[in-house]
């Protein structure tokens, strides 16, 4: 990858760092991101972006909302501006609870529930009371990135579970539970995206969630299960929870960032009794409380507008974009190969043989289009033959664009490989060293 002026100032930071040598082992396992290194030029409005996961928040009523707001704050702004409780806010743990009935669960309480700084503190925390350093987690391949550098931070062994198009396999997930017990390994949980998964956009079948939490249950492994998409389904369909099937093997995440907005940077929780309590006591070291301010915007938001309306909206739009996003991608590259998604905001897209993703990448900046590369949804270095397309943020004429210019890209590798045997970066990866692995949402 050609150096951007981000690599070289990271380059620049490492040289000078005068506490290079000081930091402790798991800060040598965090890595730059290597979608921020392009970030700045990414961004700019000529270039199409089909990187981020962020979605599009042009449908909310935020003029209606900021009034509400304000009257919130005059009512109780001495109780939003002031340190809360750990597990949250009580109200809103009492509100979360009809949202997770669309997905089938309907057995939790408040108190079972713990609020979080977005379900990525709730990665941290539920990694920070489980895992020692050498301890394994099993993990989808590929995997969601924020999560796999959870992991890598907490020294975590992250051992891949396979993925078809009906999501995990039930026999991989076996079989790796199996192999490391038998290496001798502490096999800690299973974390897993059940719904519309990132960056693989396959859903798990329904046929298949029992036969996984037989497995978990067998083996006494616990599962951490990732929701944030589950209820962005194009035609409204929903999938049962596996948390609605098994009380006490399933630590549940879910979050309002993909459903409302993520700015609020709120998302919740449901664990067992003893796993909560500990939940409870790490996001206090953590953190001490989430932000009243935050819980209360929310919790304004859902006690005055019509969320599910809202919900609908918002699948009816990544619909429409996942539509423009999958007939550009057949109409200029019917070579390539993808499942198309039923939901999500993701589409995994397999290149031609001899082409690599991340030595592509500037190309493709060049060309005004960014996408992730594969490489960053594993932590084994493989996934160069992938790329992650988000058509979350675009619109369908900017997504029909983007995939214009990346299919120029792609077929101008092409015919380089096809001359030359490769696709024309002799070391794809030069700043392995510095910047190792890419950190996206
Ligand atoms: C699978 C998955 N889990 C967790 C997160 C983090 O969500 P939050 O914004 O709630 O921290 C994301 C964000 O993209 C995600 O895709």
């Amino acid at each position: 990858m050609s150096e951007t002026p981000t690599n070289a100032s990271t380059s620049k930071v490492i040289r000078n760092d005068p506490w290079f040598g000081s930091y402790a082992a798991r800060a040598e396992a965090m890595r730059a991101s290597e979608i921020r290194a392009l970030f700045a030029v990414a961004s700019r409005p000529e270039v199409v972006s089909l990187a981020g996961g962020m979605p599009y928040l042009d449908y909310m009523p935020f003029a209606e909302l900021s009034e509400l707001i304000a009257k919130m704050m005059v009512d109780k702004g001495d109780v939003a501006w002031q340190y809360g409780s750990a597990q949250g806010d009580p109200h809103l743990r009492e509100d979360v609870l009809q949202i997770m009935e669309l997905e089938g669960i309907n057995d939790v309480q408040p108190d079972d529930v713990v609020i979080t700084n977005g379900s990525q503190n709730a990665l941290d925390l539920i990694t920070r009371i489980m895992c020692d350093p050498g301890d394994v987690v099993l993990a989808e391949a590929p995997n969601y990135v924020g999560a796999l550098g959870v992991f890598q931070s907490f020294q975590v062994d992250v051992v891949n579970v396979q993925l078809d198009k009906d999501g995990l396999i039930p026999e991989s997930f076996e079989n790796a539970i199996v192999e490391q017990r038998a290496l001798g390994k502490r096999v800690k949980f299973l974390y897993t995206v059940p719904n519309f998964h990132n960056p693989a956009g396959v859903t798990l079948s329904v046929e298949r969630r029992p036969r996984i939490l037989e497995i978990a249950r067998r083996h006494h492994v616990l599962i951490v299960e990732d929701n944030p998409y589950g209820l962005l389904g194009f035609d409204g369909q929903t999938y049962p929870a596996l948390r609605s099937m098994d009380a006490e093997n399933v630590v549940y995440l879910s979050s309002f960032s993909k459903i409302i907005a993520p700015g609020m940077r709120i998302a919740w929780m449901v664990a067992p009794p003893g796993i909560r309590h500990k939940l409870v006591l790490a996001n206090e070291a953590s953190i001490l409380c989430p932000s009243n301010m935050s819980q209360f915007t929310i919790t304004t938001y859902l006690d005055n507008f019509d969320w599910r309306r809202q919900i609908n909206d918002y699948r009816g739009m990544y619909k429409g974009r996942c539509e423009a996003m999958d007939s550009a991608l057949r109409e200029y590259l019917p070579y390539c190969s993808w499942n198309k998604p039923r939901g999500g905001f993701y589409i995994w897209l397999k290149i031609p043989e001899g082409l690599d993703s991340r030595a592509m990448l500037p190309r493709a900046i060049t060309a005004k289009v960014a996408y992730v590369a594969g490489t960053g949804f594993y932590t084994n270095g493989e996934g160069s033959d992938h790329m992650r397309l988000s058509f979350c943020y675009p619109k369908p004429e900017r997504i029909q664009e983007g995939i214009r210019r990346l299919a120029s890209v792609i077929d101008a590798e092409r015919q380089t490989a096809e001359l030359f045997g490769t696709s024309g970066a002799s070391d794809p990866h030069p700043h392995d060293s510095e910047v190792p692995g890419p950190q996206v949402i």
